[in-house]
């Protein structure tokens, strides 16, 4: 694909990751922003996301001027393919806000030449891709739908090696050019209809909710029945129909996309009459989770959360980033605080994470975990952070003996956190403390 002109319309983790990725394998990128301060940093090789390998390809790109950022959509004026990544968050109702995508498309069809195809990253609901290929026809533009699957905090590993690529598109034509732009590929592209390839976008996030919280309910039965949650979860992943990933118990789910991703798919099959039982049963075991956790910090610690000093180790909504939009770890904060403890936090991207989101869960922030841990009646691990396990719990213990922990991510060496002289509380590992989480 060596020098194909391409276009990318938003640099939040996808548009970025693709931004650059692209350019790393030979292709001529020009992204487009509407915000000018992230476009100077860029274009000063200072990512604006907190992304792994993301920055060396980002200055490597822009020293090979094969990516560069701009404010101005009269670049996207020579484009064989532009890719459209920007956010489609939840509205009120649940379903997913177009305005900016249908803005986009509105400016692209001003900008770009006849027979340029746009292809839709932005996560859209079922029939919003044929109904902007119907708005683009006239102009002679195509559209695909090619939507990402990549996780925050592995952006760049996951565009270089998906699982698959999926593709919707209904001409050859433009399967052809879009084809030519990831160039060979290690990985199957699958191609479908452009509803299939919208669909298969949400029906993928809230499978994985629907595994994580399956995880969830069953850490709870554990807790009431002796049996060990690891021990149920291996023997079930062993099952290669089962596979082991998203049946890690923990706070709940939460980040950008599984929230608003169940939340979206849930309204457009209610549009459509058709009941998705399993989807709102996991959004329901999601939302208990905050409680399932206070209810174990209660009956742990043995007295009500009024003035309970707790500390929370881990606040972003999973593990390798600073992101917290609808982090569990906040949530269960913000649970804590409403009935009355005082909830210090700590984090390894502390630096990173806005304080007013802090603020806003009535959490104070404490840079240095020993300092964060001191004299706390009950320590709550809330994000799978490796470094927690690396501790001195010794050190914890003695500055705060007979301190519950309870771990609800299953991260740390219980038996350890037992022999520094603290009380350890798994998440479905009844065998390790004093009672669990459910
Ligand atoms: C998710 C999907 O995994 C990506 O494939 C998708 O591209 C992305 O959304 C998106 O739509 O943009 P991400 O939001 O980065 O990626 O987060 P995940 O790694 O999926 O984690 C989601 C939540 O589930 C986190 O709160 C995490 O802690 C939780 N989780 C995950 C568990 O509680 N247990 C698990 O076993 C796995």
């Amino acid at each position: 694909m060596s020098g194909m002109r391409v276009g990318v319309v938003g640099v939040g983790y996808v548009g970025l990751t693709t931004a650059v990725c692209l350019a790393e394998r030979g292709a001529h990128v020009v992204a487009v922003e509407v915000d000018a301060a992230k476009v100077d940093s860029l274009n000063e090789g200072r990512p604006t996301v907190d992304e792994p390998g993301l920055r060396d390809i980002l200055v490597d790109g822009l020293a090979r001027r094969a990516v560069s950022f701009t404010t101005n959509d009269r670049f996207m004026a020579d484009r064989e393919v532009v890719f459209v990544c920007v956010s489609t968050p939840e509205a009120p109702d649940g379903s997913a806000d177009l305005t900016a995508v249908e803005h986009v498309v509105d400016r692209l069809a001003n900008v770009l030449p006849p027979g340029a195809v746009v292809v839709i990253k932005s996560t859209v609901p079922v029939g919003t891709t044929r109904w902007l290929a119907e708005l683009l026809q006239p102009n002679g533009i195509h559209v695909a739908c090619a939507p990402e699957f990549l996780r925050e905090g592995y952006a760049v590993h996951d565009f270089r090696h998906p699982d698959r690529i999926v593709l919707g598109v209904d001409e050859d034509v433009a399967a052809e050019i879009v084809g030519r732009c990831y160039g060979p590929l290690s990985s199957p592209l699958l191609r479908t209809n452009l509803e299939s390839a919208e669909l298969a976008k949400y029906a993928s996030n809230a499978f994985l909710a629907v595994k994580s919280s399956y995880a969830n309910s069953l850490a709870a039965l554990c807790d009431r029945t002796g049996a060990d949650v690891l021990d149920v979860v291996r023997c079930m992943g062993a099952d290669g129909r089962i596979g082991t990933d998203f049946l890690e118990p923990g706070p709940g789910w939460g980040g950008s996309c599984l929230p608003k991703d169940s939340a979206a798919l849930l309204h457009t099959a209610r549009r459509h009459g058709v009941v998705l039982a399993e989807v709102e049963a996991c959004r329901r075991t999601n939302e208990a989770q905050g409680a399932r956790i206070a209810d174990t910090l209660r009956r742990s610690v043995g007295r009500p959360l009024r003035d309970m000093r707790v500390t929370a180790l881990g606040l972003t909504f999973k593990a390798h980033t600073s992101d917290t939009r609808d982090s569990p770890a906040l949530t269960v904060c913000s649970q804590l605080v409403s009935g009355g403890a005082h909830v210090q936090g700590y984090d390894p991207r502390l630096a990173a994470v806005d304080p007013g989101v802090l603020a806003a869960a009535g959490v104070s922030a404490v840079d240095d975990p020993y300092r964060a841990t001191k004299a706390a009646d009950a320590i709550v691990v809330l994000v799978e952070w490796p470094e927690f396990a690396e501790f001195d719990w010794y050190a914890i213990g003695e500055q705060s003996p007979g301190a519950v922990v309870v771990d609800t991510r299953n991260v740390l060496d219980g038996e350890l956190v037992e022999r520094a002289g603290l009380r350890y509380v798994g998440n479905g590992r009844r065998a390790f403390g004093t009672g669990g989480t459910g």
